[in-house]
């Protein structure tokens, strides 16, 4: 966490933590005593947008209280969180003050594991499930980092596990063969939660995307096909050729 976000757990008069992780809930808990668990909202067959609502409503309750509260989010409290935007809303809505503080997501951590720089081909970055049930478009020379590949297909929000995501696979490799070859090399990452523990990098080719060992936790990579072609016509219109392009981007001639 930022030394921001330190601060804001030490001053809060209640801490709420959606951590997932019974270290990194003993770390916040370290630092303010009156920190309580969301875990408990979770529940096997419960819809998760339950759930989530849930959360919400016990943050916003607390502010309505009159209590300073702060919300901690494993990762970055923003990205695939439903819970934190939404109470940020609500209480704004009532007239009062509420901000979120930037943490380190799983894409962060990734982009320093796998020494991916989204600057170089570029990067698409979304859950698996929308990306399967809505008319989205991959640019297959673009890093794409799937979200939620655990759960892929899995349209109830109700499930806890990852067991039940094959026909999901199954779909998303049929897409992905559209614009890959079956030997495209992809990567099933995990962030260590622990400072002790290293990262668990997969890499499998894409035929075999199926057979994946996922997990709640696992993001799917799958590198760039490489740079696509200059586009003659644009540089016409700025009045540049390829060739200048090139050179002005090599170091021998800066
Ligand atoms: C509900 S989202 C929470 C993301 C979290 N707020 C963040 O900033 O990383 C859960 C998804 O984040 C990704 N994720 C969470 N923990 C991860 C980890 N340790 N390694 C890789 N991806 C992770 C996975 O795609 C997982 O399905």
């Amino acid at each position: 966490m930022t030394l921001a976000a330190k601060n804001q757990i030490e001053s809060a008069d209640i801490v709420f933590m959606g951590i997932m992780n019974k270290v990194g809930e003993h770390a916040v808990r370290k630092l303010n005593p009156n920190s309580v668990s969301l875990d408990d909202l979770y529940q096997d067959g419960k819809s998760r947008a339950l759930t989530y609502a849930q959360m919400t409503d016990r943050i916003v309750q607390a502010v309505v209280e009159g209590n300073k509260v702060c919300a901690a989010f494993y990762g970055h409290a923003g990205v695939f969180v439903t819970p934190s935007h939404e109470a940020i809303k609500r209480v704004r809505e009532l007239g009062l003050s509420a901000k979120m503080l930037p943490g380190v997501s799983a894409e962060d951590c990734l982009i320093a594991d796998l020494g991916i720089d989204p600057s170089k081909f570029g990067c698409q970055s979304y859950e698996a499930t929308q990306f399967l049930f809505r008319d989205y478009r991959i640019d297959p020379y673009m890093t794409q980092i799937i979200w939620q590949i655990g759960l892929v297909g899995e349209a109830s929000l109700s499930v806890l596990d990852a067991k039940h995501n094959k026909p999901g696979l199954a779909l998303l490799t049929e897409i992905l063969l559209e614009h890959y070859p079956a030997d495209h090399e992809l990567i099933i990452y995990e962030a260590p939660t622990l400072p002790i523990l290293q990262p668990d990098i997969q890499r499998l080719a894409l035929r075999d995307l199926v057979h994946a060992n996922t997990n709640l936790v696992s993001t799917l990579v799958i590198p760039s096909l490489g740079l696509p072609a200059y586009r003659s016509d644009r540089l016409e219109k700025l009045g540049l050729t390829e060739q200048q392009v090139i050179n002005y981007r090599s170091p021998s001639t800066n």
